[in-house]
């Protein structure tokens, strides 16, 4: 963060050296540990079998404690639940207009509470506003530092020590704000999104590395997809190389630091369209009654069933064969990128959802006529793909579904260590 000076503050330039120098040196001898610098990190993210929403799992605190977290690609930060059994000897809540509310974009507020004083619950803190992006309810939180502890990677994928960010930014938000929505063992929302709090940019920032992550999750609820900070990872288990099979297009990244594409195609004409963590695509009415119409009408010799809420379109899974890539229904070929060359092909894994046992429905949601984009991407479109975020060169890649591959996001190389 330091800004240029003239020549004449070279003394100065020196003695934050070597103050940083010595404070390194401390750091070494006391954690009695050779100096690792991870360049690659890995998160296990595990897909909720109620809600079809994907959590990762998080170790925070001293002690370490083991959390889950919603992920929430367009989140501001990582928020958490402290009103309970928050136990942590290196919980810190930074007073208001200091260096880490400026960073947290929250120095206009200080945070005032009347119950006990916990973690949490502090005066003259700053204060940030949480969301829960399921129920979409809000509410004021104290900004908070406390110890992160991740997996490394080394090599790209064999798994390096644990290694931890002292002081990580987060919020500490009112308990009620998880009670809609999500699963009762979440404690908390770990925003993805592109601010200077977000969790990949404190991670990048932390260790030295280009702000890039990559996303895959898994279609499995027994077994974990991941999120991989840094370079996206060439090679998946057994040995394949997925680099190869990587298409990238711009990331465009709105006011509010949320993830945007660009889709142009005959359907949906050029519109700009943000990923998202919610469970399933959804369509404006007009692109979603084309879109549903133009797949019903390649299935015409088909009849359809009664559907399974939220869906419209069901069939008997029966009539369909099995494919390496799910149930064999016309592919979907309607996000055209960028400069038009680089599609995302999506394939029956991605876009027909068991809904029940032998119903087979199409996994878009009708999103109404008043939506404030007109496409938003899911979840389930999203996965057994990987999915990677380049925020250095302001492009996402995505590798089209794994399963032609013969590997998922359930394959990642490496074995963390429990
Ligand atoms: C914050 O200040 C108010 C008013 O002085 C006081 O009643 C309250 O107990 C304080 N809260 C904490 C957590 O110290």
């Amino acid at each position: 963060m330091a800004s240029s000076s003239s020549s004449s503050s070279s003394s100065l330039h020196f003695l934050i050296f070597f103050f940083l120098a010595f404070a390194s040196a401390v750091f070494l001898s006391e954690s009695n540990q050779p100096l690792f610098k991870p360049d690659n990190l890995l998160l296990p993210a595990r897909k909720d079998g109620a809600t079809n929403l994907h959590m990762a799992s998080i170790r925070k605190r001293n002690p370490q404690t083991l959390l889950q977290f919603l992920i929430d690609l367009n989140g501001r930060f990582l928020w958490v639940n402290c009103d309970q059994n928050y136990v942590s000897s290196t919980y810190h809540g930074p007073s208001c207009y200091s260096a880490q509310c400026s960073r947290a974009n929250s120095d206009q507020h200080c945070y005032t509470c009347s119950f006990k004083v916990r973690p949490g619950c502090h005066n003259s803190t700053c204060a940030l506003m949480s969301v829960n992006p399921v129920s979409h309810q809000s509410a004021m939180g104290e900004l908070a530092q406390d110890v992160l502890s991740i997996q490394s990677i080394r090599d790209e994928s064999n798994p390096g020590p644990i290694v931890t960010v002292p002081h990580f930014l987060f919020v500490c938000a009112p308990s009620r704000l998880l009670q809609i929505g999500l699963p009762e063992y979440v404690q908390g929302v770990a925003g993805l999104g592109h601010i200077s709090i977000a969790l990949p940019t404190q991670l990048a920032s932390h260790f030295g590395f280009k702000p890039k992550f990559a996303l895959c999750f898994t279609s499995s609820f027994k077994h974990p997809g991941f999120i991989f900070f840094g370079d996206a990872p060439s090679y998946m288990f057994p040995g394949i190389d997925v680099s190869r099979q990587m298409r990238y297009t711009p990331l465009m990244i709105s006011r509010l630091g949320e993830y945007y594409i660009d889709v142009r195609s005959m359907r949906i004409n050029q519109k700009t369209v943000p990923l998202t963590t919610t469970p399933y695509t959804v369509l404006e009415r007009s692109i979603y009654q084309s879109f549903t119409q133009f797949f019903t009408d390649q299935l015409s010799h088909i009849s359809q069933i009664p559907p399974v809420a939220p869906f419209s379109v069901c069939y008997d899974s029966r009539k369909f064969p099995n494919t390496i890539a799910g149930p064999g229904v016309p592919k979907i070929d309607d996000l055209v990128l960028g400069d038009q060359s680089v599609v995302w092909t999506i394939f029956g894994a991605n876009s027909m959802v068991q809904a029940q046992p032998g119903v087979l429905c199409l996994g878009f949601l009708d999103g109404g006529l008043h939506t404030r984009d007109s496409i938003v991407i899911g979840a389930y479109q999203l996965e057994d793909n990987l999915v990677d975020f380049d925020l250095y060169d302001s492009r996402l890649g995505f590798s089209s579904s794994l399963l032609f591959q013969r590997t998922s996001c359930a394959n990642f190389n490496s074995k963390p260590t429990p």
